[in-house]
């Protein structure tokens, strides 16, 4: 009946006419899809680029399943080496964002047992203090443990197996069963273990905030999550006194997390110098349970043998289910005398301590260890010199992530 009508010449336009929209609205939907991938923040100006106007619906993008890593070992493969500090004359207050492919979302490596062994003893010991999900923030949680048992077994076949139930990991013994209810423990605390990351998520609120209602944060050195758990992004920035946030940051990270899409990834990188050897807490700024923990009450000049430089690989992304915003926070944390034997690298991380303004050397502690730490550098960068290095070669030799 409905056939036969359509043979007559109105059914015919009809038929027109909805061909013509469907057609309209493919394109309309395609160069959204364009722009989308367009949109980026530019990451050495921190200004923000060619975006979107208004949050994305957390619906209809689904996560791709990554290639794997090439060639990975528990074993063999390395951290990767950043280096993520610039030569002076001043330093840049940036949000330092760049965009990465979504196969590069967790970065795991022959560090892996560490990590997972330290993660498992703070897990055991501080319980809550450093693990914690909020009754609202359950939905996203459990949507990380889905994500992560579905990239982690693609993206590390050789460490991780994904079963009917959940994942394994091949090289633990482990096996988790994401779908039982209740599940075991804290699905955060499940994330942590299965990557090297500290991980947070941060729900939008009706009045547009951001909070931090779900974390695991366990290897953080320098802050804790029961400090901020609960708090807006920028009561998270300005109780720590993060240099010049309200003035160089705080629009910008704003307008980022309202626009933030689930088919982009960002990813940012830090860099500090601890003067102890602790991943999970640096204890030279005080006890972990201290009300207040500061570098006032760090000891000063302490030998080079105590200096760690310790850089952070952050990376941000919205969930496509429930919209949280994940950040992730990977530490790199070796020995300053180390690093220093790498080509360029005392010469430009002590024109980079250099450059810090006063704020930025109060927040970084650079009253403790400057004295100590710009003269071996000086001295490293020196014999580098000495030895037939070509500083004017630096620009050419140095490629991401150096
Ligand atoms: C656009 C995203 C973000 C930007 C640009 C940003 C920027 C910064 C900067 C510049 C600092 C100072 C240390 C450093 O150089 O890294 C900092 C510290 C910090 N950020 Fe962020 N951040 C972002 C997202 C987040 C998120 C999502 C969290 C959620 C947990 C977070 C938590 C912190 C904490 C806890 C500190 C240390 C504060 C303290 O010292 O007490 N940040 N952030």
């Amino acid at each position: 009946m409905i056939l036969a009508n359509l043979q007559t010449p109105s059914g015919i336009i009809l038929l027109a006419t909805l061909f013509g929209a469907c057609i309209a609205m493919n394109y309309i939907l395609a160069r959204r899809r364009k722009i989308a991938q367009l949109s980026t923040f530019q990451s050495t100006t921190g200004n923000k680029g060619d975006l979107l106007a208004k949050a994305p619906a957390p619906i209809c993008f689904k996560s791709q399943s990554p290639p794997a890593y090439p060639d990975w070992s528990v074993d063999r493969t390395k951290p990767l080496p950043y280096r993520a500090f610039r030569h002076g004359p001043k330093y840049q207050i940036t949000m330092g964002l760049r965009t990465i492919e979504p196969d590069e979302w967790i970065e795991l490596d022959n560090q892996f047992p560490k990590f997972h062994a330290d993660k498992a003893a703070r897990i055991e010991e501080r319980g809550d203090k450093c693990v914690k999900t909020h009754p609202d923030a359950i939905p996203a949680a459990t949507e990380l443990l889905e994500e992560l048992a579905s990239y982690l077994p693609a993206r590390y076949p050789s460490m991780f197996k994904r079963t009917s139930v959940g994942i394994d990991n091949l090289w633990s013994g482990e096996s988790f069963n994401i779908l039982e209810r209740p599940l075991r423990e804290d699905p955060m605390a499940t994330c942590a273990r299965l990557v090297q990351d500290d991980l947070a998520l941060l729900l939008e609120q009706p009045d547009g905030t951001y909070r931090l209602l779900a974390g695991c944060i366990l290897l953080a050195g320098f802050w804790r999550l029961s400090d901020k758990f609960g708090m807006s992004l920028s009561d998270i920035h300005t109780s720590g006194d993060v240099p010049h946030f309200q003035e160089k940051l705080e629009k910008g990270m704003t307008k980022f997390f309202q626009r933030l899409k689930s088919h982009t990834i960002y990813s940012r990188n830090n860099y500090f110098i601890q003067v102890d050897d602790s991943l999970p807490w640096s204890h030279s700024i005080g006890s972990e349970d201290a009300p207040v923990v500061s570098w006032s009450t760090a000891e000063k000049n302490k030998i080079i043998q105590h200096h760690w430089f310790r850089s952070e690989r952050q990376s941000l992304r919205r969930l496509p289910k429930t919209g949280a915003v994940c950040f992730t926070i990977r530490t790199y944390f070796l020995p300053i005398k180390e690093i220093a034997q790498e080509d360029y690298v005392p010469g430009r991380l002590a024109s980079a301590v250099r450059s810090w303004d006063d704020d930025v050397a109060r927040y970084k502690g650079r009253e403790k260890y400057g004295e100590v730490l710009l003269s071996y550098l000086d001295r490293k960068h020196g014999d580098q010199v000495k030895n037939g290095l070509d500083v004017r070669g630096e620009d050419e030799a140095r490629q991401f992530p150096w």
